[in-house]
């Protein structure tokens, strides 16, 4: 198994526009990682900057670490495949070092990424994830993706999945938000004991469209004890817990700000401190598909 390196460039919400730019200054940032999904519509825009790079020699493709997802209309085992190789053919790669399933719930197919019934509520497909899931399988052992992992399962869906009993390849990582007003203290903990990684979504909160964990007034107090920023404080919190991490950003400054976080340690008072910001706030709700047998977030965690 890839050691997926610790802090990667997240691509939600950056717009087509920029987020070839935003590819590129990464990795001269030195990021290798670089979190994308079939969903953000900016998967061809991601790849330009991948290529060019590699073109440039700056990297080699195999100094990379490329996630994808699988969107939720493409859960039929028959549709995995295609998936998967839109997500290629638009990155312009022949293999993922990771793909993961974007969410346990399936749609209905089509062109639709959300597809909605007259209530505005989304349109499940009957698929079951651990069927998914094997055809997910397959894409490893066809060389499509190096590794195979899921995003937003709770420990229920988690712990059906890692006691399927014919389960080929175990989830190397559960990608979830994570931020201090959301610690995801007991699903980590649970992950861990499974030994499954944690990647942490939205780890600044979203910033402006988010929460105000930026002007938070004891993160601004910690970072100044560092001489660090605010968003600095809040990667380098994940990486002491020995999360992965994946700050968006598609500013120049900010980028390279986001993996200058190697050079300091929080104490664990100010760890602690962190840790005490938690107020179940979930940025990420979906509440459209509520009514989905598989939402995740009807339990605790
Ligand atoms: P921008 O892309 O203009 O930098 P998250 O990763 O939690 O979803 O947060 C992403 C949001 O935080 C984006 O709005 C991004 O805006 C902003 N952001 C990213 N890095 C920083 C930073 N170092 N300081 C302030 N805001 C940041």
């Amino acid at each position: 198994m890839e050691k997926i390196p610790t802090v990667g460039l997240g691509t939600w919400k950056a717009s087509p526009g920029e987020v070839t730019e935003a590819v590129k200054v990464a990795i001269d940032a030195g990021y290798r990682h670089i979190d994308c999904a079939h969903l953000y519509q900016n998967e061809t825009e991601v790849g330009l900057g991948i290529q060019y790079k590699i073109k440039e020699g700056v990297v080699r493709r195999e100094d990379l670490f490329i996630v994808s997802k699988l969107w939720c209309t493409y859960h039929e085992p028959s549709l995995v495949q295609i998936a998967c190789k839109k997500s290629l053919k638009s990155l312009k790669l022949d293999y993922l070092d990771l793909y993961l399933m974007h969410w346990p719930m399936g749609f209905q197919p089509g062109e639709e990424d959300l597809p909605l019934d007259p209530n505005g509520m989304v349109k499940p497909s009957d698929t079951n994830f651990l069927d998914t899931w094997e055809a997910m399988e397959d894409l490893v052992i066809k060389g499509l993706v190096k590794d195979i992992g899921v995003s937003n399962f709770n420990h229920e869906q988690l712990e059906r999945l890692l006691n399927k009993p014919d389960l080929k390849i175990k989830p190397v990582t559960n990608q979830i938000e994570c931020h201090p007003y959301l610690n995801q203290k007991n699903l980590i903990s649970f992950c861990k004991a499974r030994d499954v990684s944690v990647t942490a979504y939205r780890p600044l909160g979203g910033s402006r469209e988010g929460t105000d964990l930026l002007n938070n007034p004891t993160i601004q107090r910690i970072a100044e004890h560092y001489g660090k920023s605010c968003a600095q404080i809040l990667i380098r919190f994940q990486i002491q817990r020995n999360l992965i991490v994946i700050p968006k950003s598609t500013n120049p400054n900010r980028i390279q700000e986001n993996i200058q976080v190697f050079d300091f340690e929080l104490t664990e008072d100010h760890m602690d401190e962190i840790m005490s910001l938690d107020r179940h706030l979930r940025l990420v709700t979906f509440p459209t598909t509520e009514n989905h047998k598989d939402y995740p977030f009807h339990i605790d965690f």
